[in-house]
């Protein structure tokens, strides 16, 4: 029988890939959508650095700071009792030297009341990540298409399509594995490759965009509900189309207040 958990862990985790039962992960940024998370069975509530997208409206993850993840990850951790609560460390607060790296999810930490922290890269950031585990904090990988890198990429499209890639990012996953991270997310890689990386792991690989050989899925929560039509991967799959559900109940409410609909007398005092 499937084992039932209050409190999902890093070992929980473990148990469901040693088990094969595939993870559940999405994205929350605000207490409002993580209060209906809570409702779910969803398994890591990721508070991503793709809020400098999704909530701030910026072309890239670069701009987000320390201080807005960490008001993010705070509202969410209000509102989440049973998932696993990881918050991405924003560009420039580990990439430069282990201290500060530690510094930076120490905030986290303390200052969210998160459970664990992400940080885009592989072999080129082992000192950083190293040093954050250590000091007992979980670390999740992250590789593949690494937003932060963007204007090293220069562009969105599927990574690791050649072989010196694909074989970097497989030797960068096990290290990430023997350094201890507990997790890793492969992001819009070839599915064969990620379904490689998997086997070759006893951690949890968790895709967006990388197929279904791995262990859990992860989506964006505001495209998986269809809140932008204009982005359009073909990765994502819409589970609502809340773009026009939501302009179309704005629009009612606007012309129930211009022809004096609104309230009425139910609604009045
Ligand atoms: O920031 C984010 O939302 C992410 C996911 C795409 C994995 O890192």
């Amino acid at each position: 029988m499937k084992k039932q958990y209050t409190r999902i862990t890093t070992n929980s985790l473990v148990e469901m890939k040693k088990g094969g039962e595939k993870i559940s992960m999405i994205t929350a940024y605000d207490y409002t959508l993580a209060r209906i998370i809570n409702q779910t069975n969803i398994d890591i509530v990721l508070v991503g650095d793709s809020a400098s997208n999704v909530m701030a409206g910026h072309e890239t993850t670069l701009p987000i700071t320390l201080d807005q993840m960490i008001y993010h990850a705070s509202a969410v951790v209000r509102a989440i009792k049973r998932s696993l609560i990881v918050v991405d460390l924003p560009f420039g607060t580990y990439q430069s030297n282990p201290e500060k790296a530690l510094e930076s999810a120490i905030r986290i930490m303390k200052e969210s009341g998160a459970h664990a922290v992400k940080l885009e890269g592989g072999e080129e950031i082992t000192k950083s990540i190293t040093k954050i585990i250590k000091a007992g904090i979980p670390v999740m990988g992250h590789l593949g298409l690494t937003p932060q890198s963007i204007y090293k990429f220069g562009t969105y499209s599927v990574r690791a399509k050649e072989k010196m890639e694909a074989d970097k990012l497989l030797e960068d996953a096990k290290l990430l594995e023997e350094l201890g991270c507990f997790g890793i997310v492969l992001e819009k890689i070839p599915t064969n490759l990620a379904g490689k990386v998997t086997q070759s792991l006893n951690i949890p690989v968790i895709g967006i965009g990388a197929g279904k050989k791995v262990d859990g899925q992860v989506l964006v929560l505001q495209d998986m509900l269809g809140m932008n039509k204009e982005f359009n991967p073909r990765f994502l799959r819409r589970y609502l189309d809340l773009e026009t559900t939501i302009s179309g109940a704005v629009e009612q409410y606007s012309k129930d207040v211009k022809n004096n609909d609104f309230p009425n007398e139910e609604e009045s005092y």
